[in-house]
């Protein structure tokens, strides 16, 4: 049984969502089109959504399209379009290619079809859904031209708590292990963020037996982080300290060449958050104190600085879950929950259950109890 059948065979939720969908076919005449990771689990997804009679258009995010996924999707009845590329224009170029088929509705991730359909719109797109705090945070000035109903999946405290804290938080280790095979045990480390992310990322930091740092801009989350027992020290104190430094913020220019002086020798840098830019990797390897930049090993770039420090970056600071060698990405419970929230709210959507002053806001409640519901029932 290849990896893709036992993921999704391990997906109860949306098993049972496509068995469902398969009867009521809400989708039916409508093409949905895609713009998400391109990985085992979300092959479970779009084949949930076909089921419910929608025709289904792919592609991927940045950097983190997964071949065989690909090839499974198109012996499935999907039409995908790109491979995996790490070139924002050729990203850009998947992304209307899709919009160019006019899709009835949008499943984004990150804001990139909906704020590429407002530079070419087209009056028969319903609306759809929105899986990330990244594309939240871009999507929501632009509620007065999207005016269509678009669900955001990471606002449902589900998401937040189930993928973004737990999930996020064990595969950033696991992803850790694999790629640098080095323990955690003793190290200090530390994080950047503590939102849903960052906490589930600190917590299983420190159940792994590493000292950790927490850095949040937020004074109140700052406190929350000191009263859940780590250290908060002031920002360049905790880069100099860092063996391990991980970004999960969402923001820009976390981790720049001006932090250089500053880093460790042999310190490991590794970037969880949505886009490939928090941890300025080109401008530091461009940084006239850096002599050499070297593949060390797979997933591993390393910086070596003219002081003979060595800086190492793991997947070249894109998300290290899924962008590094064998990546698995978030555990298929999480992504059964979040993926279900999904479905259910592309349904929504597409019954007309929510309208346009639905454009940008959390998953309905009503939604989040039905598939929490469900969970718990099929958890015995
Ligand atoms: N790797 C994954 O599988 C995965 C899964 C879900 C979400 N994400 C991404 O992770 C990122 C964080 O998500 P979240 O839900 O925790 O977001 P969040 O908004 O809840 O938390 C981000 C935190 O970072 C803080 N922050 C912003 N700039 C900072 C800076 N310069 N220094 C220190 N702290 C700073 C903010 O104050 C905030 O508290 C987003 O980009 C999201 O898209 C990744």
């Amino acid at each position: 049984m290849s990896r893709l059948e036992w993921v999704a065979g391990s997906m109860r939720l949306l098993a049972a969502i496509a068995a469902e969908f398969e009867g009521s076919r809400p989708f039916a005449g409508l093409t949905i089109g895609t713009g998400i990771h391109l990985e085992p689990k979300t092959a479970a997804l779009l084949q949930t959504l076909r089921a419910g009679g929608a025709t289904v258009i792919a592609t991927g995010n940045l950097n983190s399209t997964q071949a065989d996924t690909v090839t499974y999707l198109e012996a499935h009845g999907i039409r995908v379009i790109g491979a995996r590329t790490q070139d924002p224009g050729e990203h850009d170029a998947h992304l209307d290619e899709l919009l160019a088929a006019q899709p009835d509705l949008l499943l984004d991730n990150g804001g990139d079809l909906f704020t590429r359909w407002l530079e070419h719109p087209y009056e028969r797109l319903r609306g759809g859904t929105e899986e990330t705090t990244s594309g939240r945070m871009r999507l929501a000035p632009l509620r007065d031209r999207l005016a269509r109903p678009i669900l955001v999946i990471n606002d449902s405290p589900i998401k937040q708590f189930a993928e973004n804290e737990h999930a996020v938080g064990q595969s950033v280790i696991e992803s850790f292990l694999r790629i640098t095979n080095r323990a955690t045990n003793g190290r200090r480390v530390t994080v950047f963020g503590y939102g849903a992310c960052g906490r589930g990322v600190a917590a299983n930091f420190r159940n792994n037996h590493a000292t950790v740092s927490v850095v949040e801009i937020d004074p109140v989350l700052r406190l929350q982080a000191l009263l859940d027992g780590f250290a908060v020290p002031d920002r360049d104190a905790a880069v100099a300290s860092a063996e391990i430094l991980v970004t999960v913020t969402g923001a820009r220019d976390v981790v720049t060449a001006a932090d250089l002086g500053r880093l460790a020798d042999g310190a490991i840098l590794l970037n969880a958050g949505h886009f490939p830019y928090e941890i300025d990797v080109a401008g530091m390897a461009a940084d006239a104190a850096v002599t050499e930049r070297a593949e060390t090993a797979e997933g591993i770039s390393t910086l070596r600085l003219a002081d003979g420090r060595a800086i190492n970056i793991l997947a070249d600071g894109h998300m290290v879950n899924l962008a590094g060698p064998r990546p698995l990405g978030n555990s298929i419970e999480a992504m059964d929950l979040g993926f279900a929230l999904q479905a259910r709210c592309l349904e929504a959507v597409a019954r007309g259950l929510v309208g346009a002053e639905s454009c940008v806001v959390p998953v309905p409640r009503a939604i989040d109890e039905a598939v929490a519901s469900a969970f718990v029932a099929l958890a015995g």
